[in-house]
């Protein structure tokens, strides 16, 4: 996919932006907070209609504005198409060529890119939280029909654990109110396990050959997959059973802690590099490799899983990195692939290469 252009208003330090960027590479250039994370973030949005760094809707606006928009013009083979996500107090509405979307989750991952931000370093380091949210936002960059199945786990998580939050109001009614959230969680829950199953072994290959690559195979590095709950190698419907069962086991304990303790939100991915736990026992610059390698598979996933190749993200990259592994990156990045790269200086690698090349300034974009 090629974001040919961006349209920006309001958002974060932008008020207005027009911009155009090339099919192979484009640098971004700019000194500190002028504006270059949040381009790459209003991109981000585009694709994942949240941001990875914002928890609230509103910090996307800029200060003492209401509305703001990310807009693109996208191509994908030999289609062209527009995507526009707004922001209002009252939420956030898409467009996909002028046409207000029926929801805007119905959006996401129709633009797919993947976002490299110093802030990985937390997929290796960070808790088990971050991992699961790597995992949804793989499935979410699969399109609309495969997201769907997160946002269906979430929405029966959240009306579970209502009712288990004040589960003394029911009285008797509380295992007939349960029961059917008992099955749409179960439902949701083994798609999810089905699909982070898939991506994980996929996964694994790819980090693999691609930490091989960058540090000349001196470790092996695993990822492994551990769930909330028994279920064996088998399918949906099997893996649906037993997490229907492993609630009802939990049942007591559930009621005590007034939150639903089994399912894939409970989940965790393990990290092995030569046989040891990174989390804790990695060095700062092999979690930070690793989290890279981990970008670089879900690049690939994405890839290999939709066919179409994902605009790359890069923020500050090369700030991080040995020229080792900046190289690396710059060939996870092409061939075929277009990329956004971030710096406050023009990287040595980049140097009479060929792109184009942005200057930042105070929420202003020009072309050098
Ligand atoms: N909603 C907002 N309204 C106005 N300004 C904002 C908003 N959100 C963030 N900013 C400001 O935008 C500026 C640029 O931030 P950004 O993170 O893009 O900088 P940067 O160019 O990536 O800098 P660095 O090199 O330090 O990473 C910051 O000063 C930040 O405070
Ligand atoms: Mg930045």
């Amino acid at each position: 996919m090629i974001l040919e252009s961006l349209e920006l208003l309001n958002y974060r330090n932008y008020p207005e932006l027009k911009i155009e960027f090339i099919e192979g590479n484009n640098l971004i250039l700019g000194r500190n907070a002028q504006g270059k994370s949040n381009l790459l973030e209003s991109i981000y949005f585009l694709s994942h209609q949240k941001s990875f760094r914002a928890s609230r809707m509103r910090d996307l606006v800029l200060e003492g504005r209401e509305n703001a928009y990310v807009k693109g013009v996208i191509i994908d083979d030999e289609r062209r198409f527009s995507l526009k996500v707004g922001i209002s107090p009252g939420g956030r509405t898409a467009q996909l060529n002028g046409q207000i979307m029926e929801t805007p989750g119905k959006a996401r991952g129709v633009f797919k890119c993947v976002m490299f931000s110093p802030d990985d370093l937390y997929l290796v380091k960070g808790d088990p939280s971050r991992r699961r949210e790597f995992m949804d936002e793989t499935v979410e960059g699969l399109g609309p029909v495969r997201a769907q199945v997160t946002a269906d786990y979430r929405r029966a998580l959240k009306q579970r654990n209502a009712l288990l939050r004040d589960w003394e109001k029911y009285g008797r009614a509380l295992e007939d109110a349960m029961d059917p959230w008992d099955d749409a969680l179960s439902r949701a829950g083994a798609a999810v396990v089905v699909e982070r199953r898939k991506m994980l072994s996929a996964m694994s290959e790819s980090v693999l050959r691609s930490y091989e690559e960058v540090t000349g195979a001196e470790k092996k590095v695993e990822l492994g997959y551990r769930g909330s709950f028994e279920a064996g190698p088998g399918r949906r419907e099997e893996i649906e059973k037993s997490m229907r069962q492993a609630l009802s086991h939990a049942s007591v304990r559930e009621r005590k802690a007034r939150t639903t303790l089994v399912g894939p939100h409970r989940d965790e991915v393990e990290i092995r590099l030569g046989g040891r736990d990174t989390r804790a026992l990695a060095s700062q610059g092999e979690q930070r490799t690793l989290s890279f390698c981990l970008r670089i598979a879900q690049k690939e996933y994405l890839e290999s899983e939709t066919g179409r190749v994902p605009v790359m993200l890069l923020d500050d990259v090369f700030s991080e990195l040995d020229s080792q592994r900046r190289k690396g990156v710059l060939r996870a990045a092409g061939p075929g692939a277009q990329s956004l790269v971030t710096a406050t200086e023009m990287p040595a690698e980049k140097q009479g290469g060929e792109g184009r090349v942005f200057v930042v300034e105070k929420g202003s974009v020009s072309v050098v």
